[in-house]
């Protein structure tokens, strides 16, 4: 018989896990970085390749509404991350987003030449926006800095504040709120990556203020592989900013055909080319999961689960050092602990079910999602995980070679 953790017995969400495949014999500590499937989504997508392609053909672009599907998938995105109707498109990748919000916030203060961003942000934020800088070539600067000393280096000599809201290594979540608020009191703009925030933490762009925002489709909000990005903007930059790619669909009337560019009014104007339907439907059907859900009560169990997940690695673990910050409030929806041989020790625990994931140099990290984990997944999975590091199991070759992707 399988044990039940007490935790599960009151869950409020306990019965969401069903609405999802997971396979038999795993326990899924990885929707950080590729969200789990929803098993109402391949039917939805069979009949989008079927009855919407396969029958209405290019009808569907209208019939099927296919032309909005960006912005309907943005207004159900919205919700999740505190932005009205009408802020959100999902379109394109988080890194091409990057690069589209950070110019339309640039050309907003263009006396200022600094971007400003932290040493924990993800890599492809820090290297599309240097090479902005190199390509508008006008003597921008990408200031660096620690996460803790960002408050103090936002100067009016700053243009826009671009950080990830949650460190993909350790978790660490930044005070979005406070920030904005700093960074607007400087004269400057904030912009935020939720990659690791949305459909994980409770986030209110409007609240806190935010000007620019972006995020992945494929990660918490389980949109699939390679799922189309989101990028918002605020209500009151939409007409004052233009996308540094202006492509047709940003077109006041793209079926005019004229030759020159006119942006269409509203947050369209930040899309480039024609909508990649079938992912995009994939990730509009995803988010049914998230209907009948609020982010406080999901945010309630992540804390629950990585509270738990913690206590019990430190308890049977003690080979682990954690790399996360300790206190909840101070956290997303992950977990990370060190581990010098880490990534030898993650194949060991994916080959027996438990899969996270490994960041170099020695980061193991592992996401918790409340919606399809419970709290016994997770003593089981530290079960495996304990026994793995008492039997130097991971000490073989072949955990040992590293894959392309970690
Ligand atoms: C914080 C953050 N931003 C951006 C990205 C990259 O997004 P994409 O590869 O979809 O452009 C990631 C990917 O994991 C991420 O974690």
């Amino acid at each position: 018989m399988t044990s039940q953790h007490p935790a599960d017995i009151a869950d409020g969400l306990a019965s969401k896990k069903q609405a999802f495949q997971i396979p038999d014999g795993v326990i899924y500590l990885d929707g950080n970085s590729l969200g789990v499937l929803p098993k109402h989504v391949p039917a939805r997508i069979a009949k989008v390749i079927s009855e919407e392609w396969g029958n209405s053909l290019i009808r569907a672009w209208n019939t099927h509404s296919w032309i909005d599907l960006p912005t309907r998938t943005g207004d159900r995105i919205g919700k999740l991350i505190g932005a009205p109707a009408g802020t959100v498109v999902a379109c394109d990748s988080t890194s091409i987003n990057v690069f589209k919000v950070l110019f339309a916030a640039l050309s907003l203060r263009p006396d200022r030449k600094v971007i400003l961003s932290d040493n924990g942000n993800f890599p492809t934020d820090l290297y599309v926006a240097s090479g902005l800088t190199r390509l508008l070539d006008k003597g921008y600067e990408l200031k660096v800095v620690d996460p803790e000393a960002v408050k103090d280096a936002i100067g009016k000599d700053v243009a826009a504040v671009m950080l990830t809201q949650v460190d993909y290594r350790t978790g660490r979540l930044h005070d979005m709120k406070d920030l904005t608020r700093t960074a607007h009191d400087a004269g400057a703009l904030a912009i935020w990556d939720l990659a690791h925030s949305a459909g994980a933490v409770p986030v209110d762009l409007s609240g806190a203020g935010a000007d620019f925002a972006v995020g992945c489709g494929y990660k918490y909000l389980n949109g699939g592989p390679g799922a189309p990005a989101f990028l918002y903007v605020a209500p009151e930059h939409q007409d004052k900013v233009t996308s540094p790619m202006t492509g047709w669909m940003g077109h006041e009337a793209p079926f005019a055909f004229d030759l020159d560019y006119r942006p269409v009014a509203g947050i369209n104007r930040m899309t480039v080319g024609t909508p990649a339907i079938l992912a995009l439907s994939s990730l509009h059907s995803a988010l049914d999961v998230f209907e009948d859900v609020d982010m406080v009560e999901i945010r309630r169990k992540s804390v629950s689960l990585s509270e738990l997940f913690i206590a019990e690695v430190e308890d049977k673990c003690p080979q682990l050092t954690l790399a996360s910050p300790r206190d909840p409030e101070a956290r997303g929806s992950q977990v990370s602990f060190r581990f010098a041989e880490g990534y030898a020790v993650m194949q060991a625990l994916i080959s027996r079910g438990v899969i996270g994931d490994f960041r170099a140099p020695d980061v193991m990290r592992f996401g918790f999602t409340p919606l399809y984990l419970s709290h016994q997944d997770i003593v089981d999975a530290v079960g495996i995980l304990k026994d793995i590091l008492e039997t130097e199991s991971w000490n073989r070759p072949e955990f040992k070679t590293r894959a392309k992707v970690t």
